[in-house]
């Protein structure tokens, strides 16, 4: 068994995007090495009820925030079918849409955004947050993370996304650019970096946004790979989606996890991790975020 490797900091531990590459060996890491809070960004499989009762099975503290993909034929049908339906229920209150878990070890409180999020400037299908969540605008949205917030007991908070938000960069290897269509443009969430502002007016501390959606291996330029870690003032970003997250090495096939080791409200040491077919750690590697200058651009309030 793993000997927690920093025994004094708590240990959150980031599974990107899955697209149903999950294996019983990550299963095995997540039990071995028992993190505080286990944080999925979504993306399990297309609407895959097996693929969400897998994870919910999971006897550890997790939360999830489904993707797109999760909700796709629904997106489709522009109404929750019965898998989704069915996805809501298995997950109950893991599912941390516009809701709040707190992780006292860690010092920090998690605040769930919006699911399924596309990216862009649309929602794709009001109907559809309007059914499940009585949401049917961006700036509703934003309230809605907002108010799960104020519910928070820490001061420093840790946001789960699928997508991050709106403001990072608008070049296709930005951390949420747009590098598919016709590339360019910044394809964050508008709700999500709205709902960030009015969170810090409150006197809170993002501390971090834990998010995925944008898959780190770009469509264009072919081949490159965008940042997945950037810092600008006290807010660490992270975009999990490294995908397939389950790579083939000389030394056997490997799986993908951050893991970020926190205490007091300050996250100390975030890693990569690379797990074995045995739910061991074959390789380590310490992250080392960009560093932006420019303070978040201001989200205009009053836009739909
Ligand atoms: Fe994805
Ligand atoms: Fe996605």
């Amino acid at each position: 068994m793993d000997s927690p490797a920093h025994p004094n900091l708590a240990n959150l531990t980031v599974i990107g995007d899955l697209h149903r590459w999950w294996r019983p060996a990550d299963a095995a890491f997540l039990e071995l090495t028992r993190p505080d809070l286990s944080l999925f960004v979504g993306d399990l499989g297309d609407e895959d009820v097996e693929m969400v009762r897998s994870i919910a099975a999971l006897p550890v503290p997790k939360v999830v925030m489904l993707g797109n993909h999760d909700a796709w034929q629904s997106f489709g049908r522009r109404t929750c079918t019965e898998k989704l339906t069915e996805s809501l229920h298995i997950l109950g209150e893991d599912h941390l849409a516009y809701a709040v878990r707190e992780v006292p070890a860690a010092g920090i409180s998690v605040v769930g955004a919006r699911p399924f999020s596309w990216g862009g400037q649309s929602l794709r299908s009001p109907e559809l947050y309007d059914e499940i969540y009585g949401v049917h605008t961006m700036r509703q949205s934003a309230a809605a993370i907002f108010d799960a917030a104020r519910n928070a007991h820490h001061r420093d908070i840790v946001i789960l996304a699928h997508n991050g938000p709106l403001g990072l960069g608008d070049q296709p290897e930005d951390i949420f650019g747009k590098d598919f269509g016709k590339p360019g443009g910044d394809w964050g969430d508008r709700d999500l970096a709205l709902a960030i502002q009015r969170i810090e007016g409150l006197g809170l501390r993002v501390r971090a946004v834990i998010a995925g959606h944008m898959h780190h291996r770009l469509a264009h330029p072919r081949g490159a790979e965008r940042t997945r870690f950037v810092r600008r003032g006290e807010t660490l970003f992270v975009n999990a989606a490294y995908v397939p997250r389950v790579v083939r090495t000389p030394a056997g096939e490997l799986s993908h996890f951050v893991r970020m080791w926190w205490a007091g409200g300050d996250c100390e040491r975030i890693e990569e991790v690379w797990v074995d077919i045995h739910g061991n750690i074959a390789d380590v590697e310490e992250v080392r975020a960009v560093e932006l200058d420019e303070p978040a651009p201001i989200v205009d309030e009053t836009s739909e």
